[in-house]
């Protein structure tokens, strides 16, 4: 803008000034919550939270503690940040009872080899396909594949074994009896709150890679809301994790099922921590959100169990990056968790963290005022763009899949792709213009 704009803008701002003063008083005769704190300056730079000031540039770095030095306080407080951190030597140091579990004792041990794990990432059109843990590395299928396998042993909760026979997605021999035996082999860490005792039991699954390719997870976002652990029980394994995207309005599609980010120009800017090398016995822990794409050591039959946590819960990873979670459908089952969380009508625990702002332990009326107006925005919001047809808000769509798409109506396929398109351009928009900053 050239310089001979200067007056008239300096008049155009005091009249903005007073307008603003105006609309205020009016807000607060009125009562709204229209109020709300500025979306877009709302959550910290990469090298704020991520670098926490010290490293300016990507990679950040990914904490990381010996067992035996790490304190529950300590522990507590990196899950309520959402940090990824490695624990080195955890089974070592904890004498975790899974410590002798190694690829060779799957294959040997008289329960474990009879069990089916399950290739991953075969076509859609094949059915997936399953080799038993004796013969994991001796085909010639599982042995060149890069795929690696996954054995469900949670599903023995929720699936009788009807339904896991029925299912071809699961394995009947995943089995209540194989279940008792990880769970009689399951420890609560000693740095790690107790009361997680039930939620490990109910979550373990184990992944495996056998072969001459390493092989591992596409880059995906798992859509629970828990923390992670996962412990390398042998073999050797990277893990490359990023929190999501800073997203710049509300998306309808899921932007993170495995692999689809490749698609994307998110991919050459995704991945800001510092890559993950876990050797047998360490454990990787991190937060419900993250981008998480592994791969094996290549020539080496590697094998990890992942468990989720939910005690402390990640308020601090909530509370500063909540437009993105709010915006991003593939966490659409953190949505309900926090509603009720901000909208308690207590003022301790989870609450209270979530709402306390400058983390002096309590939440006053204006940091109150401030999450909740803004989260209320953010909902306003993802009701759907400015000027959505009536048909799209009506249909109250929020977390699409590529495949359920089809089944929706023509007109309405058009408006969720419409949608979904602009929001891609105004992310990769809102990343050009705040890259500079993010990077300090
Ligand atoms: C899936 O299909 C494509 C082409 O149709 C093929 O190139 C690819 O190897 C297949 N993937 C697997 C895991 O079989
Ligand atoms: C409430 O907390 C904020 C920090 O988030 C602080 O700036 C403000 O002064 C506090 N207000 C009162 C009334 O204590």
């Amino acid at each position: 803008m050239g310089c001979c704009n200067k007056r008239q803008d300096g008049k155009q701002k005091r009249w903005n000034h007073v307008l603003a003063g105006w609309s205020a008083a009016l807000l607060f005769i009125v009562g709204t919550e229209a109020g709300h704190p500025d979306i877009n300056s709302w959550e910290p730079s990469d090298a704020e939270y991520w670098g926490q000031g010290a490293v300016s540039q990507a990679p950040f770095p990914v904490p990381e503690m010996n067992a035996g030095d790490l304190t529950r306080e300590n522990f507590d407080y990196l899950v309520r940040e959402g940090r990824a951190f490695v624990v080195r030597d955890l089974a070592e140091n904890c004498s975790h009872p899974m410590k002798s579990w190694s690829c060779s004792y799957f294959q040997h041990d008289t329960e474990f080899s009879k069990v089916e794990v399950k290739r991953e990432y075969m076509n859609d059109s094949s059915l997936p396909s399953f080799v038993r843990l004796g013969e994991l590395g001796k085909t010639k299928s599982s042995s060149l594949s890069s795929s690696p396998f996954y054995l469900g042993i949670k599903e023995a909760i929720y699936q009788s074994p009807e339904d896991l026979a029925a299912d071809p997605l699961s394995s009947v021999t995943w089995s209540r009896k194989v279940l008792e035996k990880v769970q009689s082999h399951t420890i609560v860490p000693p740095f790690m709150d107790p009361e997680n005792s039930e939620i490990l039991n109910s979550t373990p699954e184990f992944w495996f890679s056998a072969g001459s390719k390493g092989g591992g997870a596409k880059a995906h976002v798992d859509t629970h809301t828990e923390s992670t652990m996962s412990l390398q029980l042998s073999g050797r394994k990277r893990w490359r994790l990023a929190p999501i995207a800073r997203r710049a309005v509300p998306h309808v599609m899921k932007l993170y099922t495995d692999g689809k980010i490749y698609e994307r120009t998110e991919q050459m800017h995704w991945n800001i921590l510092a890559d993950v090398f876990l050797r047998p016995g360490d454990a990787l822990f991190f937060g419900p959100g993250f981008i998480h794409q592994t791969d094996a050591e290549p020539g080496e039959c590697a094998a990890s169990v992942t468990w989720q946590f939910n005690v402390p819960l990640p308020t601090k990873l909530w509370q500063s990056f909540l437009p993105r979670f709010r915006w991003t459908p593939d966490l659409e089952h953190t949505w309900p968790i926090l509603r009720e969380l901000l909208f308690a009508h207590k003022r301790q625990g989870a609450t209270a963290e979530l709402l306390d702002l400058d983390g002096d332990g309590k939440a006053n009326a204006s940091e109150r005022k401030q999450v909740l107006s803004l989260w209320t925005e953010l909902e306003r919001r993802a009701q759907g763009p400015e000027g959505a047809s009536k048909l799209l808000r009506s249909a109250d769509i929020t977390a699409v899949e590529d495949q359920d798409l089809s089944g929706l109506p023509p007109k309405l396929q058009r408006a969720v792709r419409r949608w979904e398109r602009d929001a891609l351009l105004k992310d990769e928009a809102l990343y050009a213009a705040t890259q500079g900053r993010d990077e300090l």
